[in-house]
Protein backbone atom coordinates (compact mmCIF):
# COMPACT_ATOMS: atom_id res chain seq x y z
CA UNK A 1 0.00 0.00 0.00
CA UNK A 2 1.35 3.10 -1.11
CA UNK A 3 0.79 6.89 0.21
CA UNK A 4 1.37 10.33 -2.38
CA UNK A 5 1.43 13.57 -1.99
CA UNK A 6 0.85 16.21 -4.75
CA UNK A 7 1.36 19.84 -4.06
CA UNK A 8 3.00 21.35 -7.04
CA UNK A 9 1.10 24.42 -7.36
CA UNK A 10 -2.49 25.15 -5.65
CA UNK A 11 -4.23 21.56 -4.62
CA UNK A 12 -3.05 20.24 -1.71
CA UNK A 13 -3.86 16.48 -2.20
CA UNK A 14 -2.76 12.86 -1.21
CA UNK A 15 -4.01 9.36 -2.39
CA UNK A 16 -3.52 5.78 -1.04
CA UNK A 17 -3.48 3.07 -3.39
CA UNK A 18 -3.08 -0.64 -3.71
CA UNK A 19 -2.23 -2.99 -6.57
CA UNK A 20 -3.51 -0.21 -8.81
CA UNK A 21 -6.73 0.32 -6.81
CA UNK A 22 -6.99 4.09 -5.70
CA UNK A 23 -8.39 3.53 -2.03
CA UNK A 24 -9.04 7.37 -1.51
CA UNK A 25 -7.68 10.91 -2.66
CA UNK A 26 -8.18 13.86 -0.98
CA UNK A 27 -7.70 17.38 -3.01
CA UNK A 28 -7.74 20.42 -1.31
CA UNK A 29 -8.13 23.10 -3.64
CA UNK A 30 -6.98 26.85 -2.86
CA UNK A 31 -8.21 28.39 -5.85
CA UNK A 32 -11.03 30.26 -4.14
CA UNK A 33 -8.17 31.94 -1.60
CA UNK A 34 -6.07 32.68 -4.80
CA UNK A 35 -9.12 34.16 -6.87
CA UNK A 36 -9.18 37.32 -5.39
CA UNK A 37 -5.34 37.91 -6.56
CA UNK A 38 -6.36 36.95 -9.95
CA UNK A 39 -3.41 34.01 -9.74
CA UNK A 40 -1.81 31.60 -8.13
CA UNK A 41 0.47 33.81 -5.13
CA UNK A 42 3.22 31.18 -4.14
CA UNK A 43 3.83 32.81 -0.50
CA UNK A 44 0.12 32.17 0.08
CA UNK A 45 0.02 28.79 -1.55
CA UNK A 46 3.13 27.56 0.24
CA UNK A 47 0.85 28.51 3.62
CA UNK A 48 -1.85 26.74 2.84
CA UNK A 49 0.45 23.62 1.84
CA UNK A 50 1.77 23.70 5.32
CA UNK A 51 -1.64 24.24 6.66
CA UNK A 52 -2.86 21.57 5.08
CA UNK A 53 -0.70 18.48 4.29
CA UNK A 54 -1.62 16.61 7.64
CA UNK A 55 -5.22 17.68 8.06
CA UNK A 56 -5.46 16.12 4.31
CA UNK A 57 -2.98 12.81 4.87
CA UNK A 58 -4.92 12.10 8.08
CA UNK A 59 -8.00 12.71 5.86
CA UNK A 60 -7.07 10.24 3.13
CA UNK A 61 -5.97 7.50 5.48
CA UNK A 62 -9.15 7.53 7.31
CA UNK A 63 -11.34 7.47 3.69
CA UNK A 64 -8.68 4.45 2.99
CA UNK A 65 -9.67 2.65 6.44
CA UNK A 66 -5.98 2.14 6.72
CA UNK A 67 -3.39 3.79 9.20
CA UNK A 68 0.40 5.27 8.76
CA UNK A 69 1.58 1.75 9.87
CA UNK A 70 -0.14 -0.02 6.90
CA UNK A 71 1.35 2.42 4.45
CA UNK A 72 4.62 0.18 3.16
CA UNK A 73 5.90 2.98 0.33
CA UNK A 74 5.62 6.91 0.03
CA UNK A 75 5.51 8.78 -3.60
CA UNK A 76 5.76 12.54 -4.22
CA UNK A 77 5.47 14.88 -6.96
CA UNK A 78 9.50 16.37 -6.75
CA UNK A 79 8.75 18.59 -9.62
CA UNK A 80 7.89 20.59 -12.06
CA UNK A 81 5.83 23.25 -10.35
CA UNK A 82 6.36 26.24 -7.73
CA UNK A 83 9.77 25.32 -5.79
CA UNK A 84 7.86 26.24 -2.33
CA UNK A 85 5.23 24.51 -2.63
CA UNK A 86 6.81 21.13 -4.04
CA UNK A 87 9.40 21.45 -0.87
CA UNK A 88 6.59 21.73 1.38
CA UNK A 89 5.03 18.26 0.17
CA UNK A 90 7.89 16.44 -1.04
CA UNK A 91 9.36 17.29 2.78
CA UNK A 92 6.59 15.87 4.22
CA UNK A 93 6.77 12.71 2.34
CA UNK A 94 10.57 12.13 3.13
CA UNK A 95 9.55 13.16 6.93
CA UNK A 96 6.66 10.28 6.70
CA UNK A 97 8.90 7.60 4.94
CA UNK A 98 11.93 8.56 6.93
CA UNK A 99 10.29 8.28 10.56
CA UNK A 100 8.60 5.14 9.33
CA UNK A 101 11.56 3.48 7.40
CA UNK A 102 10.00 3.29 3.73
CA UNK A 103 10.67 3.43 0.27
CA UNK A 104 10.57 7.23 -0.97
CA UNK A 105 9.71 7.71 -5.04
CA UNK A 106 10.03 11.16 -6.32
CA UNK A 107 7.66 11.65 -9.47
CA UNK A 108 7.37 13.91 -12.37
CA UNK A 109 3.95 15.84 -12.06
CA UNK A 110 3.26 15.26 -15.85
CA UNK A 111 4.08 11.80 -16.09
CA UNK A 112 1.07 11.46 -13.44
CA UNK A 113 -0.80 13.31 -15.93
CA UNK A 114 0.70 11.52 -18.80
CA UNK A 115 -1.23 8.46 -17.26
CA UNK A 116 -4.34 9.91 -15.49
CA UNK A 117 -6.23 8.86 -18.17
CA UNK A 118 -5.74 5.44 -17.75
CA UNK A 119 -7.38 5.83 -13.66
CA UNK A 120 -11.11 4.59 -14.25
CA UNK A 121 -13.85 3.98 -11.74
CA UNK A 122 -15.78 0.54 -12.75
CA UNK A 123 -18.47 -0.56 -10.53
CA UNK A 124 -17.49 1.93 -7.84
CA UNK A 125 -14.01 0.69 -7.91
CA UNK A 126 -11.26 3.27 -8.64
CA UNK A 127 -8.19 1.53 -10.47
CA UNK A 128 -5.38 2.13 -13.07
CA UNK A 129 -5.56 0.62 -16.16
CA UNK A 130 -2.17 -0.95 -16.92
CA UNK A 131 -3.34 -3.94 -18.87
CA UNK A 132 -4.86 -1.97 -21.44
CA UNK A 133 -2.46 0.42 -22.01
CA UNK A 134 -1.51 1.34 -25.67
CA UNK A 135 1.23 3.58 -27.02
CA UNK A 136 -0.49 6.93 -27.68
CA UNK A 137 0.03 10.60 -28.53
CA UNK A 138 -0.52 12.34 -25.38
CA UNK A 139 -2.14 16.06 -24.68
CA UNK A 140 -1.63 17.35 -21.47
CA UNK A 141 -2.93 21.01 -21.05
CA UNK A 142 -3.52 22.88 -17.79
CA UNK A 143 -3.35 26.19 -16.63
CA UNK A 144 0.64 25.97 -16.33
CA UNK A 145 1.47 23.30 -19.64
CA UNK A 146 0.59 22.56 -22.59
CA UNK A 147 2.09 19.53 -24.32
CA UNK A 148 2.49 16.70 -26.86
CA UNK A 149 4.13 13.70 -25.65
CA UNK A 150 4.29 10.58 -27.71
CA UNK A 151 4.05 7.60 -25.19
CA UNK A 152 5.84 4.56 -26.48
CA UNK A 153 5.69 2.21 -23.39
CA UNK A 154 4.82 2.52 -20.10
CA UNK A 155 7.46 4.97 -18.57
CA UNK A 156 8.69 5.56 -22.36
CA UNK A 157 7.86 8.81 -22.74
CA UNK A 158 9.50 11.75 -25.22
CA UNK A 159 8.08 15.46 -25.79
CA UNK A 160 7.32 16.28 -28.90
CA UNK A 161 6.08 20.06 -28.30
CA UNK A 162 4.74 22.44 -26.11
CA UNK A 163 3.51 25.90 -26.18
CA UNK A 164 6.25 28.83 -26.93
CA UNK A 165 4.65 30.91 -24.69
CA UNK A 166 1.68 31.05 -23.02
CA UNK A 167 -0.08 27.49 -21.90
CA UNK A 168 -3.85 26.77 -23.56
CA UNK A 169 -5.62 27.00 -19.62
CA UNK A 170 -3.26 30.13 -19.25
CA UNK A 171 -5.21 31.85 -22.41
CA UNK A 172 -8.41 30.88 -21.37
CA UNK A 173 -7.68 32.07 -18.01
CA UNK A 174 -6.29 35.99 -19.58
CA UNK A 175 -8.96 35.94 -21.97
CA UNK A 176 -11.71 35.50 -19.51
CA UNK A 177 -9.79 38.40 -17.07
CA UNK A 178 -10.34 40.37 -20.49
CA UNK A 179 -13.85 40.28 -20.69
CA UNK A 180 -14.20 40.43 -16.64
CA UNK A 181 -15.06 37.31 -15.80
CA UNK A 182 -14.28 35.72 -12.41
CA UNK A 183 -11.03 33.44 -11.58
CA UNK A 184 -10.24 30.79 -13.07
CA UNK A 185 -12.29 32.07 -15.92
CA UNK A 186 -11.66 29.27 -18.18
CA UNK A 187 -14.86 27.29 -16.32
CA UNK A 188 -16.99 30.31 -17.03
CA UNK A 189 -15.95 31.19 -20.29
CA UNK A 190 -16.50 27.68 -21.67
CA UNK A 191 -20.22 27.92 -20.07
CA UNK A 192 -21.03 31.14 -22.09
CA UNK A 193 -19.15 29.52 -25.08
CA UNK A 194 -22.02 26.61 -25.08
CA UNK A 195 -24.72 29.38 -25.67
CA UNK A 196 -22.67 31.06 -27.86
CA UNK A 197 -21.94 31.26 -31.89
CA UNK A 198 -18.48 30.23 -32.41
CA UNK A 199 -18.97 31.16 -36.46
CA UNK A 200 -19.71 34.99 -35.01
CA UNK A 201 -16.42 36.28 -34.76
CA UNK A 202 -12.72 34.27 -36.45
CA UNK A 203 -9.59 34.35 -34.10
CA UNK A 204 -6.58 33.51 -35.15
CA UNK A 205 -5.31 29.98 -34.75
CA UNK A 206 -1.56 30.22 -34.21
CA UNK A 207 0.77 27.46 -35.53
CA UNK A 208 -2.24 25.39 -36.12
CA UNK A 209 -0.46 25.00 -40.07
CA UNK A 210 3.06 24.34 -38.75
CA UNK A 211 4.62 20.72 -39.21
CA UNK A 212 6.10 21.22 -36.07
CA UNK A 213 4.16 20.06 -32.78
CA UNK A 214 4.60 23.36 -30.71
CA UNK A 215 1.96 25.88 -30.08
CA UNK A 216 1.50 29.81 -29.20
CA UNK A 217 -1.38 31.31 -27.62
CA UNK A 218 -0.57 34.50 -26.51
CA UNK A 219 -1.33 36.13 -30.11
CA UNK A 220 -4.79 35.04 -29.40
CA UNK A 221 -5.27 37.17 -26.12
CA UNK A 222 -3.78 40.01 -27.62
CA UNK A 223 -6.12 39.45 -30.86
CA UNK A 224 -9.15 39.46 -28.45
CA UNK A 225 -7.78 42.64 -26.09
CA UNK A 226 -8.15 44.52 -30.17
CA UNK A 227 -11.01 43.20 -30.29
CA UNK A 228 -12.11 44.44 -27.46
CA UNK A 229 -10.62 47.66 -27.72
CA UNK A 230 -13.24 48.57 -31.45
CA UNK A 231 -16.10 47.19 -29.94
CA UNK A 232 -16.15 47.44 -26.18
CA UNK A 233 -19.85 47.09 -26.06
CA UNK A 234 -19.43 43.20 -27.42
CA UNK A 235 -18.40 42.31 -23.12
CA UNK A 236 -21.56 44.12 -22.04
CA UNK A 237 -24.20 42.50 -23.98
CA UNK A 238 -24.63 38.71 -22.69
CA UNK A 239 -25.69 37.33 -26.21
CA UNK A 240 -22.30 39.11 -27.96
CA UNK A 241 -20.12 38.41 -25.10
CA UNK A 242 -21.35 34.42 -25.18
CA UNK A 243 -20.74 34.43 -29.10
CA UNK A 244 -16.98 35.55 -28.41
CA UNK A 245 -16.34 33.23 -25.74
CA UNK A 246 -17.85 30.73 -28.22
CA UNK A 247 -15.36 31.94 -31.04
CA UNK A 248 -12.25 32.03 -28.74
CA UNK A 249 -12.92 28.39 -27.62
CA UNK A 250 -13.18 27.09 -30.68
CA UNK A 251 -9.64 28.82 -32.00
CA UNK A 252 -7.95 27.05 -28.87
CA UNK A 253 -9.75 24.01 -29.45
CA UNK A 254 -9.43 23.35 -33.01
CA UNK A 255 -5.55 24.62 -32.36
CA UNK A 256 -5.09 21.64 -29.60
CA UNK A 257 -7.53 19.12 -31.73
CA UNK A 258 -5.92 19.68 -34.66
CA UNK A 259 -2.01 19.51 -34.15
CA UNK A 260 -2.89 16.20 -31.53
CA UNK A 261 -4.39 14.41 -34.54
CA UNK A 262 -2.01 15.38 -36.62
CA UNK A 263 1.03 14.45 -34.33
CA UNK A 264 -0.69 11.37 -33.45
CA UNK A 265 -0.76 10.13 -37.37
CA UNK A 266 2.87 10.86 -37.69
CA UNK A 267 3.95 8.97 -34.37
CA UNK A 268 1.77 6.34 -36.17
CA UNK A 269 -0.11 5.71 -32.62
CA UNK A 270 -3.80 4.06 -32.46
CA UNK A 271 -4.30 5.84 -29.23
CA UNK A 272 -4.96 9.58 -28.11
CA UNK A 273 -5.17 10.54 -24.15
CA UNK A 274 -5.27 13.94 -22.93
CA UNK A 275 -5.89 15.22 -19.52
CA UNK A 276 -5.17 18.09 -17.34
CA UNK A 277 -7.84 20.69 -16.19
CA UNK A 278 -8.23 21.85 -19.55
CA UNK A 279 -9.75 18.42 -20.72
CA UNK A 280 -12.69 19.81 -18.39
CA UNK A 281 -13.45 22.13 -21.51
CA UNK A 282 -16.51 20.49 -23.06
CA UNK A 283 -15.72 22.10 -26.44
CA UNK A 284 -12.67 20.09 -26.62
CA UNK A 285 -14.05 16.62 -24.50
CA UNK A 286 -17.02 16.98 -27.86
CA UNK A 287 -14.49 18.00 -30.75
CA UNK A 288 -11.48 15.68 -29.83
CA UNK A 289 -13.78 12.68 -29.39
CA UNK A 290 -15.52 13.27 -33.03
CA UNK A 291 -11.82 14.17 -34.21
CA UNK A 292 -10.32 10.77 -33.15
CA UNK A 293 -13.48 9.01 -34.29
CA UNK A 294 -13.00 9.89 -37.75
CA UNK A 295 -9.36 9.20 -37.91
CA UNK A 296 -9.98 5.48 -35.99
CA UNK A 297 -8.18 6.49 -33.16
CA UNK A 298 -8.88 5.37 -29.78
CA UNK A 299 -9.13 8.12 -27.15
CA UNK A 300 -8.53 8.13 -23.51
CA UNK A 301 -9.70 11.51 -21.64
CA UNK A 302 -8.78 11.58 -18.00
CA UNK A 303 -11.95 12.12 -16.43
CA UNK A 304 -12.72 15.39 -14.36
CA UNK A 305 -11.50 14.45 -10.57
CA UNK A 306 -8.15 13.19 -12.64
CA UNK A 307 -8.02 16.10 -14.90
CA UNK A 308 -7.65 19.02 -11.96
CA UNK A 309 -4.00 18.27 -10.04
CA UNK A 310 -4.84 15.30 -7.56
CA UNK A 311 -2.27 13.09 -5.56
CA UNK A 312 -3.93 9.52 -7.09
CA UNK A 313 -2.17 10.10 -10.84
CA UNK A 314 1.37 10.26 -8.96
CA UNK A 315 0.48 7.49 -6.41
CA UNK A 316 0.01 4.86 -9.21
CA UNK A 317 3.03 5.58 -11.31
CA UNK A 318 4.93 5.59 -7.80
CA UNK A 319 3.44 2.24 -6.96
CA UNK A 320 4.39 1.15 -10.50
CA UNK A 321 7.86 2.00 -10.01
CA UNK A 322 8.32 0.81 -6.74
CA UNK A 323 6.67 -3.10 -7.74
CA UNK A 324 9.11 -3.12 -10.77
CA UNK A 325 11.79 -2.58 -7.76
CA UNK A 326 12.90 0.97 -9.60
CA UNK A 327 15.75 2.59 -7.20
CA UNK A 328 14.29 4.96 -4.25
CA UNK A 329 15.03 8.59 -3.99
CA UNK A 330 18.03 9.78 -2.51
CA UNK A 331 17.58 10.50 0.96
CA UNK A 332 18.92 14.21 0.52
CA UNK A 333 17.14 14.57 -3.12
CA UNK A 334 16.18 17.95 -4.08
CA UNK A 335 13.33 19.02 -5.46
CA UNK A 336 13.18 19.22 -9.49
CA UNK A 337 11.05 22.65 -10.00
CA UNK A 338 12.41 22.70 -13.27
CA UNK A 339 12.57 18.81 -13.92
CA UNK A 340 12.23 17.89 -17.65
CA UNK A 341 9.69 14.90 -18.56
CA UNK A 342 12.35 13.86 -21.27
CA UNK A 343 15.35 13.23 -18.69
CA UNK A 344 13.44 10.47 -17.89
CA UNK A 345 12.26 7.01 -19.53
CA UNK A 346 12.75 8.06 -23.09
O1 LIG B 1 -4.56 21.09 -14.17
P1 LIG B 1 -5.04 22.29 -13.46
O2 LIG B 1 -5.99 22.10 -12.30
O3 LIG B 1 -3.89 23.14 -12.83
C1 LIG B 1 -2.68 23.39 -13.41
O4 LIG B 1 -1.76 22.58 -13.17
O5 LIG B 1 -2.60 24.43 -14.09
O6 LIG B 1 -5.70 23.25 -14.56
C2 LIG B 1 -6.30 24.47 -14.24
C3 LIG B 1 -6.60 25.16 -15.54
C4 LIG B 1 -7.05 26.60 -15.37
O7 LIG B 1 -6.38 27.41 -16.29
C5 LIG B 1 -8.54 26.52 -15.68
O8 LIG B 1 -9.08 27.71 -16.20
C6 LIG B 1 -8.57 25.45 -16.73
O9 LIG B 1 -7.64 24.48 -16.25
N1 LIG B 1 -9.89 24.86 -16.88
C7 LIG B 1 -10.65 25.03 -17.97
C8 LIG B 1 -11.87 24.38 -17.72
N2 LIG B 1 -11.82 23.82 -16.48
C9 LIG B 1 -10.58 24.13 -15.97
N3 LIG B 1 -10.39 25.68 -19.12
C10 LIG B 1 -11.34 25.66 -20.04
N4 LIG B 1 -12.55 25.07 -19.88
C11 LIG B 1 -12.86 24.42 -18.76
N5 LIG B 1 -14.05 23.82 -18.60
ZN1 LIG C 1 -0.93 19.66 -13.26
Amino acid sequence: MLLAIESSCDETAAAVVHDGVVLSGVVSSQVRLHAEYGGVVPELAVREHLRNLVPVVDETLRRAGVGSGDIRAVGATRGPGLPAALSAGYAAAQGFALALGLPLYGVHHHEGHLYSPWIEEVDGVVRVRWDQFEPNVSLIVSGGHTLLVHVSALGRHRVLGGTLDDAAGECFDKVAKLLGLPYPGGPVLDRFAEEGNPAAHSFPRPMIHGDDDEFSFSGLKTSVRTFLGRHPEVAEDPAKLRDLCAAVRAAIVDTLVTKTIRAARRMGVGCVTASGGVTCNRGLRRDLAVACGAEGLALRMSSPSYSTDNAAMIAVVAERRWKAGEPVDEPALEIGAGWSLDSLGR
